[in-house]
């Protein structure tokens, strides 16, 4: 179980680095445009950020042979890349050919059971339902995830299942509840993860108990 920064905002991911729950963070052409830095730097800065992240990385070649050439340079990127792969026959042919060469691959823009098959039949090692795009169409993002889970395990096949495109809070739990391995999310999503009424109205009164309490540690 593992949680992904969906995001290259490089300030954002030190900040949630810190707390020790994040492991790897995923970007795409979008994320990376809001940036304004080139690829290159954008992908250097978040591997300084903490060099044992996973970083997913978008190829977005037009050939299959393309993708395979752009994956190889991706992979130098940094030292734990995984080179995302569009969901098509040519990036199927690439996931193909790359996880033969030893390249990690996701296959991205899943949203349906049949492609999920498919990418993981063509060797990726983890496929990305945009779960969020799915429910903005109240076509059942949690029920694709499940019914994927549900093959891959009957199946017994190894490939991953990073779900993408959060929305909520809820969401993140339920999609772990379903059995995905990584679930990739805004910033502002995790922080809201880790947040309680509770916790706070618990701290607020031991602090205030604390204080009665006589002598030093
Ligand atoms: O990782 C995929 C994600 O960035 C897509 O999210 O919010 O554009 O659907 P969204």
């Amino acid at each position: 179980m593992e949680i992904y920064l969906d995001t290259a905002h490089v300030a954002d991911i030190a900040k949630a680095v810190k707390t020790g729950c994040i492991s790897g963070v995923t970007t795409n052409p979008t994320i990376v445009s809001r940036e304004g830095t080139p690829l290159r730097q954008c992908i250097t800065a978040i591997a300084a950020v903490d060099p044992a992240l996973t970083i997913l990385v978008e190829a977005v070649s037009p050939t299959a042979k393309e993708l395979i050439d752009e994956a190889h340079r991706l992979a130098e990127l940094a030292a734990h890349v995984v080179v995302k792969l569009p969901m098509t026959p040519h990036g199927l042919a690439a996931a193909r050919s790359l996880s033969r060469a030893g390249i990690r691959t996701t296959v991205t823009l899943v949203f349906g059971l049949t492609q999920a098959i498919a990418a993981s039949c063509a060797g990726a090692e983890y496929i990305a339902p945009f779960v969020g795009r799915l429910d903005d169409m109240n076509m059942g993002g949690l029920a694709l995830v499940r019914s994927i889970k549900e093959t891959f395990r009957a199946q017994a096949v190894g490939t991953k299942i990073i779900a993408a495109s959060i929305r909520s809070c809820q969401a993140v739990a339920d999609l772990f509840t379903a059995g995905c391995d990584v679930v990739t999310m805004p910033a502002a999503i995790f922080w809201k993860m880790l947040e309680h009424p509770l916790t706070e109205a618990g701290l607020l009164q031991f602090e205030k108990d604390w204080k009665t309490v006589p002598g030093t540690l």
